[in-house]
């Protein structure tokens, strides 16, 4: 991003000020307008964890791995194949293709911003961290199909993964945890681009419609969406059930069957480029952003797991225009072929 951080202080006068100028007092939240802005300025840099730190060998290392399909059995497949930077990093689909033509259980999720994901990974939080995803697909007989021994063996036949793990740490011995480390390293690098939200947020009052300003006074107000999509990233890197999953669809429930409020829970995806996403949801199962849209409405499934936020909001067809101008000011300028921003290897800066 290349968003300039207003000061805390300058910025949060400045919002005020700005909010006054809008004119006369509209609904009671307007008058909130401000005080929600402040909660999305974007960050000021990439974090990386201690255990990983950044490297710009290492980081060339996984952009490397990760679009190439020498890690996969028979070298047809690679990461890229499902994150695509064309497609906000998903892949267009409702569910991930296996390799034997069907699909899976669960949609590719978007790997945007995953370095703010300070919990657990998946849609169920089945990986604990970053560096323990990548594994599983490269493994995965339906996906990859390649044993991690034989990934291992395959980098360290090849002279240029030899030189380029030698690089990025210190010797050429290839391993599946210099492996993940490399992987997670890129990763980090995918950032949303700035979007006209942020241009709103960081000042020009003309970056963003009225109708887009009234539907974020009801996504951080009467509609309650910011509860669980909170922040720059717009998720609470938490899990939620909102009333929609059924029968043994139940998410992190399964990894935590004594919780109750982890039933049918799964993780708050972002809302960065939403509206470039679709199908959504873990499953692909809502088509559109105007039946997502209807969906909250009606509230969901009420039962012992639904999330308190989730509950009958009866939108107005105004409203929920509204909200749809809102999530449509979270994509980058379309006249981007890609609307995200892959750092170059020495700038680990938003
Ligand atoms: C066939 C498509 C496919 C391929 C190939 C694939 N993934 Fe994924 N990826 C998925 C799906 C589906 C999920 C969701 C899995 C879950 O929630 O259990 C996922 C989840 C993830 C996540 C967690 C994201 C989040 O926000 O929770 C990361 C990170 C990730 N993949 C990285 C990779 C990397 C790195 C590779 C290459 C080694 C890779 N993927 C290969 C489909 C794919
Ligand atoms: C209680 C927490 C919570 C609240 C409140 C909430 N969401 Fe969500 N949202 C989630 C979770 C969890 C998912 C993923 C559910 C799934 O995959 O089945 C999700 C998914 C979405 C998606 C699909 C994104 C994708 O990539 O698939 C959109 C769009 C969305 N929410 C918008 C909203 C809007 C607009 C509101 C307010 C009307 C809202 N959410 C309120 C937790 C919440």
């Amino acid at each position: 991003m290349l968003v300039r951080l207003l000061t805390f202080a300058a910025g949060a006068a400045g919002l005020t000020a700005l909010a006054l100028a809008a004119g006369p007092a509209g609904p009671a939240e307007e008058g909130r307008r401000a005080e929600w802005r402040a909660e999305y300025l974007p960050p000021a840099s990439i974090p990386f964890p201690e255990s990983n730190p950044y490297s710009p060998a290492k980081a060339e290392l996984g952009r490397r791995l990760f679009f190439d399909p020498i890690l996969s059995g028979d070298q047809t497949r690679a990461c890229v194949s499902c994150h695509r930077p064309d497609l906000a990093w998903g892949d267009g689909r409702a569910r991930a293709a296996t390799r034997e033509g069907g699909e899976m259980d669960l949609r590719s999720p978007t790997l945007l911003n995953s370095a703010w994901q300070d919990g657990p990974l998946g849609w169920d939080g089945k990986f604990r961290s970053l560096e323990t995803v990548s594994r599983v697909p490269i493994a995965a007989p339906s996906n990859m199909n390649l044993k991690l021994s034989d990934a291992v063996a395959r980098l360290s036949a090849d002279d240029g993964y030899r030189d380029a793990f030698a690089a990025a740490f210190g010797d050429p011995a290839v391993s599946t945890d210099r492996l993940e480390a490399a992987l997670a390293t890129f990763e980090r690098l995918i950032v949303a681009g700035k979007a006209p939200f942020d241009r709103w947020i960081t000042g020009d009052e003309d970056a963003i419609p009225a109708s887009a300003k009234r539907g974020f006074d009801l996504f951080n107000g009467r509609a309650g969406c910011a509860g669980c999509h909170s922040g720059w990233s717009f998720t609470d890197n938490s899990f939620q059930d909102i009333g929609t999953a059924t029968g043994s669809d139940i998410g992190r429930g399964r990894l935590m069957p004594s919780s109750v409020a982890l039933q049918y829970a799964f993780k708050t995806p972002t809302l960065r480029e939403v509206d470039r996403r679709a199908p959504y949801m873990h499953d692909g199962s809502v088509a559109t952003l105007s039946a997502v849209i209807d969906l909250y409405d009606r509230g969901g499934i009420d039962r012992p797991s639904r999330a308190r936020q989730i509950k009958p909001l009866n939108l107005t067809p105004a409203e929920k225009a509204d909200l749809l101008a809102f999530l449509a000011t979270l994509t980058a300028e379309a006249d981007r072929e890609e609307t995200s921003t892959v750092f170059p290897p020495d700038a680990p800066k938003p």
